[in-house]
């Protein structure tokens, strides 16, 4: 680890992770937890718990789980170093020096090396388009309608048409080949080497929510193909997580986004005064994405480019943002192709009364639907209405899908009743078709899939054992005889186990097991959240402390713990049949005895 255990502890121990996680995420208590929605994936029924006890999250829905230095280390995008400075700020610690582990160390350089890069980057770009070299590139933007104060707020700039000379300044800064090319501005080839991957491109800086350019766009000036090429993916650059313009949009006070298409479409609206405006970066909008823009605002209005591709998209993204409990509109630009040319000619009020009167994401929907059906013949409209009650059928709230089927029956002239009844049969007619649909066919590689099963779920047991071995004292001084960590599988689970077995043994009385401190033994985001999954398992039996229910649980536990143990000799067989193996075996074997008659 990067600071001594005792500093991590302390550190953790002076922050109380509900207040942590509260200012991201609105947690309501029920029983000894804590519960939300969790910020790292769509949902709309909160399955993220936070205990205050173990002073963990945990997501039953998507898996993410942690402590507090996790728990930033995912949401603000932090390295491990700077979670832990923010903790440390937030209660007067002051932080050692650092004293890394090789790995670590490594990674952490690595990710910092390719933001210096990036940044270095952008300001070589940023002075060349406002130099002599870059007048061509100054000249396009100006034509296009850019102010020179537009251009500094998105560090707009320019790469040379003629030279290698990015890649050159890099290396004179003392940057390696090595990290120039993982960080995508220059690429490499047998016949050139190393080189620059921008060539005579205005260029824009991509940033993410905290400002740090984490990649870039590169646009032609002309109409030569492509008209963008694009950083690719790094280690700080994760396009399904980041969307341009958002470190600016998240401070606009709109309380909504608007979510276009192209970098050009959120730095004209950005200029005519509506910095809610977002794009995704030259990829298809994520579900990541979405949960992304959830933390700042409810509803989203889609603007996409008036063309097929574009209504297509604006259709595929409704579902992700609905999906994600965003609300939806869908902005008309009409006659105009993007909210760029829509601006520039019809001007910024006009624009503002287009975001006022966005047409709500249903109704849109089903006047796309409508397109396809030619209402003349009586045939075709019918089938058009049972689109439209198909369509309300998505709505799983009874008064919603009411309201809408009001609106939409008259506006079509459609009468309600009939609808209702058409609602009504067809989500009969759908629910037979589940139902009688054939199961597909799964098992091909049987073999390979039950041994999977069963991987899951012997790390399922050990899960349920960490569980119940952290959260009872009296559990643990009756199964700890029979187990040692070496009855973990090989990995998170065995090394979970070690850190408790230590902790538990090393304590007197019934303090609490400090689970957050076995947690921050881990190292990467990964590796954190897989612990935090191990002791966050129950089974729904427990009842309070000397009930008859309560020993029903020890001996359903004591079960699971034969389970592990189990698991542990099989392994142990199939391992070295060396001496100290084989007498490891028989003594496994004699405590898996003495814990099935505890079981009894
Ligand atoms: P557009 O072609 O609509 O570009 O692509 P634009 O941003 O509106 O720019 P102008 O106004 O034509 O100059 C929309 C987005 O798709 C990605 C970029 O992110 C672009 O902003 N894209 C497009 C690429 O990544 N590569 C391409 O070749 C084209
Ligand atoms: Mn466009």
């Amino acid at each position: 680890m990067y600071y001594p255990d005792e500093v991590v502890g302390e550190v953790l121990r002076s922050n109380d992770i509900v207040d942590i996680i509260s200012p991201y995420v609105k947690l309501k208590r029920s029983g000894a937890n804590y519960f939300g929605l969790c910020p790292f994936h769509n949902e709309k029924s909160p399955s993220f718990s936070v205990s205050r006890e173990k002073q963990i999250f945990y997501c039953f829905g998507c898996g993410a789980g942690g402590n507090a230095l996790t728990f930033l280390m995912k949401y603000e995008n932090a390295s491990f170093g700077e979670a832990m400075q923010m903790l440390a700020d937030r209660s007067g610690i002051t932080l050692p020096s650092v004293n890394y582990s090789e790995e670590a160390k490594k990674r952490d350089q690595k990710r910092e090396e390719l933001l210096s890069i990036n940044k270095e980057a952008a300001t070589y770009y940023f002075h060349l388009l406002r130099s002599e070299k870059g007048a061509v590139g100054m000249r396009y933007l100006l034509q296009r309608g850019l102010t020179e104060e537009t251009m500094r707020i998105f560090g707009l700039g320019f790469a040379n048409g003629s030279a290698n000379d990015l890649t050159a300044h890099l290396r004179k800064k003392g940057f390696s080949d090595e990290a120039i090319l993982e960080s995508g501005v220059a690429a490499f080839d047998e016949r050139s080497g190393l080189h620059d991957k921008f060539w005579n491109r205005v260029m824009f800086p991509i940033q993410d929510v905290t400002g740090r350019v984490i990649g870039f766009g590169g646009r032609v000036m002309g109409d030569a193909k492509p008209k963008y090429l694009n950083s690719p993916e790094t280690p700080v650059f994760d396009k399904s997580r980041n969307l341009y313009g958002l470190s600016l949009a998240r401070r606009s006070r709109a309380g909504h986004f608007i979510l276009c298409e192209g970098y050009m479409d959120v730095i004209a609206m950005h200029q005519a005064g509506f910095s809610q405006a977002v794009a995704s970066l030259g990829t298809s909008f994520t579900e990541g994405q979405a949960a992304v823009l959830k933390r700042y605002v409810q509803d989203v209005i889609l603007s996409y480019d008036s063309d097929t591709a574009g209504t297509t998209a604006a259709l595929r993204n409704m579902e992700i943002l609905q999906k994600a409990g965003i609300g939806c509109r869908v902005l008309d630009l009409t006659p105009y192709k993007d909210p760029d040319e829509f601006i520039k000619n019809a001007g910024k009020e006009a624009f503002a009364e287009r975001i006022r009167d966005a047409e709500n994401a249903f109704f849109f929907k089903i006047r796309m639907k409508e397109k396809e059906y030619r209402m003349d013949d009586p045939a075709q409209r019918t089938r058009f209405y049972r689109e439209i009650a198909r369509a309300l059928c998505g709505f799983a709230d009874a008064l919603e899908r009411e309201n809408y089927l009001k609106a939409i029956a008259a506006k079509y002239f459609i009468g309600e009743e009939e609808l209702r009844k058409a609602v009504a049969s067809y989500s009969r007619v759908g629910g037979e078709e589940v139902a009688r649909r054939p199961r597909p066919a799964l098992r091909s590689a049987a073999g390979e899939a039950s041994a999977k099963k069963q991987e899951e779920a012997q790390l399922k047991n050990e899960a349920l054992l960490l569980t119940h071995l952290a959260e009872d004292p009296e559990f643990y001084r009756l199964a700890e005889p029979y187990l040692s960590a070496d009855d973990f599988s090989e990995g998170i689970s065995k090394r979970a186990a070690e850190g408790l077995f230590r902790q538990l043994n090393a304590q007197e009385g019934n303090q609490p097991v400090n689970v957050s401190a076995i947690i921050a033994s881990f190292e990467t985001e990964e590796e954190q959240q897989a612990a935090a999954g191990l002791f966050q398992q129950k089974l729904s039996v427990r009842g309070a402390p000397g009930t008859d229910e309560d020993r029903e649980s020890h001996r359903v536990y004591l079960d699971v713990a034969c389970a592990v143990k189990r698991a542990s000799i099989a392994r142990l067989a199939e391992s070295a049949q060396d001496e100290t193996t084989l007498e490891r075996i028989i003594q496994s074997r004699k405590a898996l005895k003495a814990l099935s008659a505890l079981a009894k």
